[in-house]
């Protein structure tokens, strides 16, 4: 299949939320993987975007910070210009869920109105524009079925209606003004650097910290858990020889309950099952996420960890860089965990059952 315009040698990539989780090991997959290009991180480093998530890198010259809002659409415009950029792909996004339920309208700002204004940069300048979009978008998938590509968007928390809202406006704008977009919907993400308030990192510093593990309900709601690798791999494939105005859902294909997250967890960072602790759920909780991958698959990807082997390949990777997480876990983090937690886990809830 033909490379698609603005990803081979001499293109110059935008990543935005180049400093976040998923970006940050794009950005450090991308320059070990693609010889010849250039990239330039555009991050406004909020809680999640931390420089030192590519601290051994930015020395390279092929790399370059700038921090900026995406929603500031002439500062975008202005960096794209100056930095001659080909490939915009962007990660940016307020990401979590539960963030989502206590302060909505922030992502509506950053997920709607931001990809909005990366979306009319790139019109303007002619670029690729790839969004990293979520599974999360199609909502609650009832057991013993898998959503595809074509499948109605159903978000059910405000997370994910930006997100659904976001890849409206990207195929849109391929479908009105021909703009080569893409857009990928990946499954729970797990690897290093991943900011503790996401399950996979809480459960793991918390186990190395011997701090419960506040599980949702009964902890029998099922994610398709994929190693960052796996998932940057896919963004690249895509990127590649993805089609314009295509999208492609990204994942392992097999789920992984919650309760048994935990369980690898403890078990890789030799933890006591005691300390799991079922507490109050999450309002709204979508059950199940389950996705169809045969389209990504067509282009040659290949997953290569099961959702238990990426869940204790990430859990080892806290065991072995506390210098990055302990800062975080003693530092701004402690409000939240205290506002999110602290009355949850004096108020245990019940395991399904269980009277
Ligand atoms: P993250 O929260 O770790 O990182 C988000 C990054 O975006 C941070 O660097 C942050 O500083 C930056 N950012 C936030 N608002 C910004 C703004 N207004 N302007 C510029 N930068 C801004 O998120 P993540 O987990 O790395 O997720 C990255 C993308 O992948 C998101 O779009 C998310 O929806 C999607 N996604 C995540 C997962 C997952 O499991 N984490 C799964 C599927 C898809
Ligand atoms: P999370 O990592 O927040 O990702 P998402 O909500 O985007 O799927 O949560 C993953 C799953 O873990 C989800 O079903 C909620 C659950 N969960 C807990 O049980 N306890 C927690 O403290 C957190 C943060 C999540």
């Amino acid at each position: 299949m033909a490379e698609a315009a603005g990803t081979g040698a001499g293109a110059v990539l935008l990543v935005t939320g180049g400093c976040g989780f998923i970006g940050s090991n794009f950005v450090r997959w991308w320059l070990e993987n693609v010889p010849g290009t250039r990239v330039v991180v555009y991050d406004k480093l909020t809680y999640a975007g931390r420089r030192e998530n590519l601290a051994e890198l930015w020395d390279r010259p092929d790399l370059h910070l700038m921090v900026g809002d995406i929603a500031d659409l002439a500062r975008v415009r202005r960096t794209c210009l100056e930095e001659r950029v080909t490939t915009l792909v962007n990660f940016a996004a307020e990401s979590h869920v539960d963030q989502s339920i206590a302060a909505p309208l922030l992502f509506t700002d950053t997920n709607v109105r931001g990809t909005h204004a990366l979306l009319e940069v790139a019109r303007e300048l002619g670029l690729r524009f790839h969004q990293v979009s979520t599974d999360e978008v199609y909502g609650d998938v009832p057991a013993g079925e898998r959503r595809a590509e074509g499948d109605p968007l159903a978000p059910r928390s405000p997370y994910a209606a930006s997100k659904a809202a976001a890849d409206h406006l990207a195929l849109a704008y391929h479908a009105t003004y021909a703009l080569a977009v893409t857009v990928t919907r990946g499954s729970n993400t797990v690897g290093p650097y991943q900011y503790p308030e996401k399950v996979l990192p809480l459960f793991a510093t918390s186990v190395l910290r011997g701090e419960p593990l506040p599980l949702y309900g009964d902890g029998l709601q099922q994610r398709d858990y994929m190693h960052v690798r796996d998932h940057c791999a896919a963004i690249a494939a895509v990127l590649r020889s993805g089609q314009p105005g295509e999208v492609y859902n990204v994942g392992t294909g097999t789920e992984l309950t919650n309760l048994d997250l935990a369980c690898a967890v403890l078990d890789t960072l030799g933890g006591d099952r005691g300390l799991i602790r079922h507490v109050g759920d999450r309002p709204g909780h979508d059950r199940r996420y389950a996705v169809a991958t045969g389209k990504v698959r067509a282009l040659g990807w290949l997953c290569r960890f099961t959702p238990i082997q990426a869940v204790t390949e990430a859990a080892r990777w806290y065991a072995e860089n506390g210098w990055w997480w302990r800062p975080i876990r003693e530092g701004d983090f402690r409000e939240y965990y205290r506002r999110q937690y602290a009355e949850r886990l004096t108020q245990p809830g019940k395991p399904e059952g269980e009277p």
